[in-house]
């Protein structure tokens, strides 16, 4: 009789919601809220286009205008969270933009009703544990994410636990944002963490350190552009939230074999396995922790590493954290006594 191994338990910290509808997906949202859908989003096989990050970004803004419902809301975190639950997922940190929720129509306690909904269902139909990482758009500029901020304070909801931003790494610069991030530091327990070192070089990353001192960093590879800012993450134990095959899509790098992964974990620096945006790259979770030990030559145990040094850098609380160490260590437990 053969035996079903269970799936090696992985936890994501770095995707977006928008960033989860696939194509069949999009096309649902825009035909049910009668929004027209540019055939231009997509290549000849009809799945996204690929680019650079601006380009992407066009098409990521035009699928999270699809959104009219906080129910569509419902629809598309539930749907992930079950999808990533069956790929052996046992928490997920979502960036959620109110943004775009707020020029979809949707308020932002609406919104976090709507995200609320669709983590509890998940949960009772998976055991899957998810929060939220409220991300503010960087090209949006500083006073939106300062305004973003305000609103976070005032509206305090249990499933939030960080503030971050996206979007366009060439626009604006990290001093711009720096009141809107003290804000969040003075008032709330929020994690903070920014996209970095992706779009640009190491300069910005030295920038996000001397600005908005996070405590995780969206890619940050580009750090490997330095030696000493190497030395520096590994020293203040700052995680990068890796996501390989989004820098591959986005031209960050050109092959698997030119990504600096094993360049960042050989300096000590803490990384976790992650996707950014699955459909738009091709990708799915456990497509990318099959990526580090098929590309990056990494065993088994090594990703196990990757998924706890992910729990202990997740920005919930201690009791939940606990929980799944847990539950990751009696799959360790498996893995030994095999
Ligand atoms: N928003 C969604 N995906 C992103 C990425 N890879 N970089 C910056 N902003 C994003
Ligand atoms: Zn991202």
């Amino acid at each position: 009789m053969t035996q079903t191994l269970p799936l090696l338990p992985k936890v994501e910290l770095h995707v977006h919601l928008e960033g989860t509808i696939g194509v069949a997906t999009a096309r649902k949202l825009a035909v049910k809220n009668n929004l027209p859908f540019p055939e231009t989003i997509l290549n000849e096989n009809g799945h996204y286009k690929g680019g650079n990050l601006p380009d992407f970004l066009v098409s990521y803004d035009t699928v999270a205008g699809f959104i009219r419902q906080p129910s569509d809301y419902t629809d598309i975190l539930y749907a992930y969270l079950i999808d990533v639950a069956a790929q052996g997922c046992v928490y997920e940190e979502i960036m959620v933009a109110p943004d775009f929720a707020a020029d979809n129509g949707v308020s932002y306690v609406d919104f976090m009703d709507a995200l609320a909904l669709a983590i509890d269902k998940a949960r009772a139909e998976t055991g899957i544990e998810a929060r939220l990482n409220i991300a503010s758009l960087r090209h949006h500029g500083a006073q939106k994410t300062y305004e973003l901020a305000k609103t976070v304070i005032a509206n305090p909801h249990p499933y939030v636990v960080g503030f971050g931003n996206g979007g366009n790494e060439m626009m604006h610069h990290f001093r711009d944002f720096k009141l809107a991030f003290d804000l969040i530091r003075n008032e709330t327990n929020l994690g903070i963490h920014v996209h970095a070192g992706e779009a640009c070089g190491a300069q910005s990353v030295w920038d996000a350190l001397d600005y908005i001192n996070p405590a995780r960093i969206g890619h940050g590879v580009r750090s490997v552009e330095d030696e000493r800012l190497m030395d520096e993450l590994a020293e203040r134990r700052i995680v990068l939230e890796i996501c390989p095959s989004s820098n591959i899509e986005l031209g960050v790098y050109p092959s698997y074999d030119a990504h600096p992964f094993n360049v960042l974990v050989d300096a000590g620096i803490p990384v976790t396995v992650n996707s950014d945006d699955p459909p738009f790259f091709h990708t799915t979770l456990a497509h990318e922790y099959k990526i580090v030990q098929d590309k990056f030559r990494r065993t088994q145990s090594d990703c196990l590493h990757y998924t706890k040094t992910a729990i202990r850098h997740a920005f919930c609380g201690d009791t939940l954290k606990e929980q799944l160490l847990k539950r990751v260590g009696e799959y360790a437990e498996t893995l030994q006594s095999e």
